[in-house]
């Protein structure tokens, strides 16, 4: 299991080809991995080639860590997000946000692509995450605590900080880009919900629905990073009797007509960081 000896490892690693200090983390969603591109001076480091980083054939090639900046600000920035789904263990699906707050990031920013619980919500939309519930069944803090990432029992209260929430929604206004809010519920997949687990959720105050996100910045916020996060909401999920198949192919593609409204977005903030 990676601790912290192993995260101390793959900074050194890091460091050795890049001094860059980034004041920012980001985790981009499905079909939102745009930004990467968009990213200056920038140094990219395959997972493959980074000590204890976790791999699999598939994501080999398109895995990496972007360090440079954006909007003049120093970020680094996961190309290729790690799900629980595809069989890593927690510990490994949050590695990469120890290793970037090692780095030096103190605030992350996540996107994902969801499903709307929320019946107001169309496809296309976008939402604040307000707060989250965590319906994964488990929790990537189980087992031995190591203070020298975080206490035991770490607030979450805050989970989204509440400074970053009002200066995204400023900011999105300014832009004159329609910004939703909500609850985000993470699951952990890969089965799409059940039409009774939909409507479950929106009985426990969910708004958006997704199979990432929540291991992430639960150790976000053991570590005391501040977070930010925003769902792209691809598809339709109330549960009623008139929601769509659900399709990923479709989710993907609704994801990158969101994208260059989320880029903007996104810089727009980092800028008023
Ligand atoms: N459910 C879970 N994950 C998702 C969805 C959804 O409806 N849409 C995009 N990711």
């Amino acid at each position: 299991m990676p601790g912290f000896e192993q995260v101390q490892e793959t900074v050194k690693a890091i460091r050795e080809r890049c001094a860059l200090t980034p004041q920012l983390a980001l985790v981009l969603g499905s079909g939102l991995g745009g930004l990467a591109d968009v990213v200056e001076d920038s140094v990219k480091l395959s997972y493959s080639d980074l000590s204890h980083f976790p791999v699999t054939t598939a994501q080999s090639h398109k895995g990496r860590l972007v360090m440079g900046f954006l909007s003049g600000k120093p970020v680094v920035m996961m190309q290729g997000r790690l799900h629980y789904y595809e069989g890593y263990s927690m510990a490994q699906v949050v590695f990469p946000i120890r290793v970037m707050q090692a780095l030096g990031a103190s605030t992350l920013l996540v996107t994902n692509a969801a499903g709307g619980l929320e019946p107001s919500f169309k496809a296309g939309d976008l939402m604040l995450i307000s707060d989250h519930i965590n319906l994964f069944g488990t929790n990537p803090l189980l087992g031995k605590n190591d203070e020298r990432f975080g206490p035991r029992f770490p607030d979450m209260s805050d989970a989204y900080d509440k400074h970053l929430q009002k200066l995204a929604l400023s900011t999105a206004k300014n832009l004159d880009i329609d910004l939703k809010q909500g609850v985000y519920v993470g699951t952990a997949g890969p089965t799409f919900e059940t039409s009774a687990e939909r409507r479950f959720m929106r009985v426990i105050g969910g708004s958006s629905v997704g199979m990432s996100t929540v291991p992430e910045v639960i150790a976000a916020n053991h570590l005391g990073m501040s977070v930010l996060g925003f769902s792209a909401i691809t598809n339709v999920a109330t549960g009623e009797a008139d929601q769509p198949e659900d399709d990923p192919d479709e989710v993907v593609r609704v994801a990158g007509q969101i994208g260059e409204r989320l880029e903007r977005l996104v810089r727009g903030v980092i800028q008023a960081l």
